[in-house]
């Protein structure tokens, strides 16, 4: 079984998605998208981005390599009656069933950087979008202060040391890793563009309540508290995890979580 694959179905991440529905539609209404725009949406889980695209009328494809996911978006989509979108299953380094040069839009938020290969997963992205369209990803930028960089922080601390040739999915947060990367797939300098921007997990439940959902469902999550268990730790994991979550929370009801998270918007001009 593929490592990433199995990660990304170990647990249900439809249960986080379901905290980031507003700020996927918010991030979907900026990117100018019209009636018939071919979009890709890679890494897309159960369609937190690609649903809205489609509600807009484009004519949505989303790509993800964990079964369960595709499955619930392709539910997703039927219940809205979005016969516009559709959910496959596919994996970021080989897009081997796509064309060239067909999206006019290719948008992968939180997606195809946790896939490995990233020289492979650039050029795979470059070359299903065609000359004139768009490459728009959102990446968690690694030691940022906020939610999801100090979660995969403080897990890392727990598991044990990855392999030396292993990358971090965080380094596609590095703006310098981005050029290098494009430009490995033919794109100059100036065609690549970066924003910082947050999305916003909202939650009816206390902090404590939303990290008790990363444990159960959120697949990196549930890994370190395998790790830490095998250690003796999960007190102290839990203990780490529940300050971070309590100190994030901006909402002002204590029986509701909301958490702005910052991140790195890459934007590709093809
Ligand atoms: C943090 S989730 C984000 C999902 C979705 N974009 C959203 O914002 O709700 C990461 C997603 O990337 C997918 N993924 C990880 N590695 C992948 C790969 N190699 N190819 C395609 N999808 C991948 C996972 O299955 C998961 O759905």
């Amino acid at each position: 079984m593929n490592p990433n694959k199995e990660l990304w179905e170990k647990g249900d991440f439809t249960r986080i998605a379901a905290t980031m529905r507003e700020s996927g539609e918010g991030l979907v209404n900026g990117l100018g998208i019209k009636k018939d725009l071919k979009v890709l949406d890679l890494g897309c889980g159960d369609g937190t981005t690609a649903i809205p695209q489609a509600r807009l009328g484009a004519d949505v494809l989303g790509v993800d390599i964990a079964g369960n996911l595709v499955d619930a978006g392709n539910k997703r989509a039927k219940e809205e009656g979005l016969t516009n979108c559709k959910f496959q299953e596919g994996d970021a380094t080989n897009l081997h069933d796509l064309k060239d040069d067909f999206f006019d839009l290719v948008v992968s938020i939180f997606g195809a950087m946790f896939a490995p290969k990233p020289f492979d997963v650039a050029k795979e992205m470059v070359r299903v979008t065609r000359p004139g369209g768009r490459i728009v990803m959102g990446n968690w930028i690694p030691n940022d202060p906020t939610l999801v960089a100090q979660i995969l922080k403080i897990s890392a601390a727990y598991m044990p040391a990855p392999p030396q040739a292993f990358i971090s999915p965080m380094a596609w947060g590095v703006e310098s890793n981005d050029i290098e990367r494009f430009a490995g797939a033919g794109i100059p300098n100036e065609k690549i563009s970066f924003a910082r921007d947050t999305f916003t997990f909202n939650f009816s439940g206390a902090p404590s309540a939303l990290l008790a959902e990363f444990r159960k469902y959120y697949g990196p999550t549930m890994n370190a508290f395998d790790a830490a268990e095998k250690e003796g730790r999960t007190d102290d994991l839990q203990k780490e995890l529940e300050a971070l979550f309590i100190s994030q929370n901006k909402s002002a009801d204590k029986n509701t979580t909301s958490i702005p998270a910052t991140f790195l918007r890459v934007t590709v001009e093809r």
